[in-house]
C-alpha cells in the first residue's frame, strides 16, 4: 500500500534518509512529505521510530471525480467496515486544491454522510464524529479532479512524544528540534549544550538520538490501535526491537529563568532521562568559559512570542559570549529573527532556511575559533 509520511518543510530529505535506514526501502520526496510502498510493519515501525515524521498516512484509494456526487459515490464505494467498526469515533480532515471543487468543508460533510449512510444501512447504527482525540482520522485530499482517500495511522501528530511535562512559553516543536539536531551533524561524541533550553525539547531529542531511544518510546496511543486489522503481536515485536535505555550524560542545558530551569531539572530527575541530561540555572551571557569544545544548539527568543528589549544587542551578546567563552565549539543558532541573527557578528559557515510554524527561520552554523 502507498504510504505518505508528513513532515515540516526542509526536513523532507532527512526524513527520506531515515525511512531508508529504518525500512531498507527508498522513499520519494514530496511537498512536506515523502512516500513509498509499505506494509503494516512499516507503518508501525515509522510511527514508533521516526524522529522527523509528523504523521504516517496509508492510501485507501484514488478516484477521478467530476462532481460532488462522484465524491460521495467514491467514498461510499469503500467498504468502511474493513477499516474500523461502528463504535469508533471519527475525524475527517479535507484539503482541496482544485478549480472544480472549492469547498473543503463540504467535502468533509459529504465524506461523513457517505460513511454514516453506509454504516446505517449495514448495521442500523453509525459512528460518531469527534473533533478531539478521535479514534480514526481520515485525510481526504482533492487535487484538481483526483480524490485521494487516506487513513491516518498516527492519530495525534507524532511531535506529541509523551516525555514532557514542563511547559515554556515558546517551545520548539519536537519534530523540528530532532530535525535541527540531525541537520547540525552532531557526532554524538562532543557534549551537546543548549544554553537557552526553555522546556528542554532540544535536550530530550538529543538524548533520544544519542541513546537510540525510539522517538515514541514514551507515547501510549496511536490511531492504528483502533484499526480492525490491528496486529498486536507484530506491534509488540516492533517495540521489543527497541534498544534498552543506556546511561551516561553529556547533554546539558541551562536557562536564565530560574523557575523554568528548576522545574525542568526536577522533571528530568524523576524521569528515565535523569542520567542523560543535566540542567542548570544560568544566564548564557554570564556563563563561565567552557572547559572543552561543545556542540551548541540554541533557539533564542525571536522578539515575537518572546519579546526582547533590544534584539540587536541581544544577538550581539550571543556572538560575544560564543567568542569569549566557547572557544573551539561549534554553535548552531536557530532563529526566526532574520535581522537579529546578523548581529551575532560571526561569519556563518552554513546557513539553512526552515520554518517554525508560519515563521521563516534561519539555522546558522558558527565555528568559534
Ligand atoms: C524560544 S525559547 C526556547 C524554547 C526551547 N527550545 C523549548 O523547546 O522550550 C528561548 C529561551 O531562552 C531563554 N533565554 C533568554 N535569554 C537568555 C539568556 N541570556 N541566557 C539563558 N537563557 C535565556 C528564555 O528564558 C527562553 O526559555
Amino acid at each position: 500500500m502507498k504510504l505518505i509520511i508528513k513532515t515540516f518543510q526542509g526536513l523532507e530529505e532527512i526524513l527520506a534518509e531515515e525511512v531508508s535506514t529504518l525500512l531498507d526501502k527508498k522513499a520519494d520526496l514530496g511537498r512536506r512529505s515523502v512516500f513509498l510502498d509499505g506494509t503494516m510493519s512499516d507503518i508501525y515501525t515509522l510511527n514508533y521510530k521516526s524522529r522527523y515524521a509528523l504523521r504516517v498516512l496509508a492510501a485507501i484509494g484514488a478516484y477521478q471525480v467530476h462532481s460532488y456526487k462522484d465524491v460521495y459515490d467514491a467514498i461510499y464505494s469503500i467498504n468502511w467496515e474493513d477499516y474500523f467498526d461502528v463504535d469508533k469515533t471519527l475525524y475527517i480532515e479535507s484539503t482541496v486544491y482544485s478549480e472544480f471543487f472549492k469547498n473543503s468543508q463540504y467535502i468533509t460533510h459529504l465524506t461523513k454522510d457517505a460513511i454514516v449512510d453506509q454504516f446505517n444501512e449495514n448495521k442500523g447504527r453509525r459512528p460518531s464524529i469527534s473533533k478531539q482525540n478521535a479514534d480514526i482520522r481520515l485525510n481526504i485530499h482533492i487535487s484538481e479532479r483526483t480524490l485521494n482517500v487516506n487513513i491516518d495511522s498516527s492519530g495525534e501528530a507524532l511531535f506529541k512524544r509523551g516525555y514532557k511535562d514542563v511547559t515554556a512559553e515558546a517551545p520548539i516543536n519536537e519534530v523540528l528540534a530532532a530535525g535541527l539536531i540531525r541537520l547540525s551533524e552532531w557526532d554524538k561524541k562532543l557534549p551537546l549544550l543548549d544554553p537557552m533550553c526553555g522546556s528542554g525539547t532540544i535536550l530530550y531529542e538529543a538524548a533520544m538520538l544519542k541513546y537510540d531511544i525510539p522517538s515514541q518510546y514514551f507515547r501510549d496511543t496511536f490511531s492504528f490501535y483502533h484499526w480492525n486489522d490491528f496486529d498486536q503481536p507484530l506491534w509488540s515485536e516492533i517495540q521489543h526491537d527497541a534498544a534498552p535505555l543506556k546511561v551516561e550524560g553529556s547533554i546539558k542545558g541551562s536557562d536564565k529563568l530560574d523557575y523554568l530551569a528548576d522545574e525542568l531539572k526536577e522533571s528530568i530527575a524523576q524521569s528515565e532521562f535523569k542520567s542523560m541530561i543535566e540542567v542548570n540555572r544560568g544566564n548564557f551571557f554570564q556563563t563561565d568559559a567552557l572547559e572543552q569544545p561543545h556542540h551548541i544548539i540554541m533557539n533564542p527568543p525571536y522578539n515575537k512570542r518572546l519579546s526582547l528589549d533590544d534584539h540587536k544587542a541581544f544577538y550581539k551578546n550571543i556572538g560575544d559570549t560564543l567568542k569569549k567563552k566557547c572557544t573551539g565549539s561549534t554553535a548552531w543558532v536557530f532563529s526566526g529573527n532574520k535581522q537579529g541573527i546578523k548581529f551575532v557578528g560571526l561569519k556563518p559557515s552554513k546557513k539553512l532556511t526552515l520554518y517554525n510554524g508560519p515563521i521563516e527561520a534561519k539555522f546558522h552554523k558558527f565555528e568559534v575559533f
